[in-house]
């Protein structure tokens, strides 16, 4: 392929054949699902679980104004998640329709990459059909349907961010057909999931990763280790992440019209081809080329983060 090759785009109103040679998570599909992943029905949720979930939005909500993203709150506004108990998703997506045009979908746990980004750009957010039990109430690893739901739909009844998730969906087909996965990732884990916004002099979270737990609500704005970096999209897809602790650096925004530009004015196919395969910047790295709103302690990480006891300073 000459270095100004493009790929063309597959039609996205079916789901785009997968090519056998692109490594991915091997999934094997439960037997009762079809070839788009959507379960059949939403899960019931018993009164128990209900409860759970207001406790957990009571929670979150106790936090986050001041500090999540004026588009985050409005949405929860919009959206009337104070109505208790689990969001039903035919009702949520009936609101989104006529907001942004999006729509939420109940799947298992995991889904295959290439359905993940078939659905995200038909403008469906794929959210999990559970939800966390007391005992796993303050951390899992798993997205639940309150990362899902709390965490990421608000945001979707914001034009512009609904229209960047939809581009995200389009540019993963053709990070498959690279083979840099790893690499469009960062950016959904740097964006989607622990992205901060400036507001004004302010800083705010709109990543669903802190929206949907206390912590890092907190650390993410107000703790002095990690650091806090414009964002740009060449670094970012360039830098590794942790999945299982406090971020040692977050990526803000200027707006999420600039989160958009930078994202469908980026020649993905150039930059795919400059990629090597693994990651070129460590987590804590600051370089040369970054404009730096905060230079972290990193004393968090360097006492040794999630399990060491250290304090999320
Ligand atoms: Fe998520």
């Amino acid at each position: 392929m000459s270095d100004a090759a493009t790929l063309a785009e597959p039609d996205f109103t079916i789901l785009p054949e997968g090519d056998p040679g692109v490594f991915t998570a091997p999934l094997k599909r439960p037997h009762h699902i079809g070839e788009n992943w959507i379960e059949p029905h939403q899960h019931v949720y018993g009164a128990d679980e209900d409860a759970i979930w207001d406790d957990l939005y009571a929670r979150q909500m106790d936090i986050l104004p001041g500090r999540a993203a004026s588009a985050f709150l409005a949405g929860t506004q919009k959206l009337g998640f104070g109505r208790g108990g689990v969001p039903e998703f035919a009702r949520l997506s009936t609101e989104l329709k006529s907001l942004t045009g999006w729509s939420v979908v109940p799947v298992p746990m995991l889904i295959p990459d290439h359905v993940f980004f078939w659905h995200l750009a038909n403008r469906r957010f794929p959210a999990g059909n559970f939800i966390r039990t007391r005992e796993t109430f303050d951390y899992i690893q798993e997205p639940d349907v309150f990362h899902d739901v709390f965490g990421h739909v608000p945001m979707l009844a914001d034009p512009t961010y609904a229209d960047y998730m939809q581009e995200y969906g389009r540019a993963g087909w053709k990070a498959m057909r690279y083979n840099r996965l790893k690499a469009l990732g960062a950016l959904y884990w740097y964006t989607v999931e622990f992205g901060l916004i400036l507001e004004g002099e302010n800083l705010r979270a709109y990543g669903a990763g802190i929206l949907s737990g206390p912590a890092e609500a907190v650390f993410c704005l107000e703790a002095k280790s990690p650091n806090r970096i414009m964002l740009n999209v060449d670094r970012v897809m360039r830098t590794d992440y942790v999945i299982d602790d406090l971020q040692p650096t977050y990526f803000v925004i200027e707006s999420f019209k600039d989160l958009y530009h930078q994202t469908v004015e980026r020649d993905f196919d150039r930059l795919y081809r400059s990629l090597a395969p693994g990651f070129t910047y460590a987590n804590t790295a600051v370089i040369d080329i970054d404009d730096v709103l905060n230079r972290g302690t990193l004393e968090y990480f360097l006492r040794g983060g999630r399990g060491s006891g250290a304090q999320a300073v």
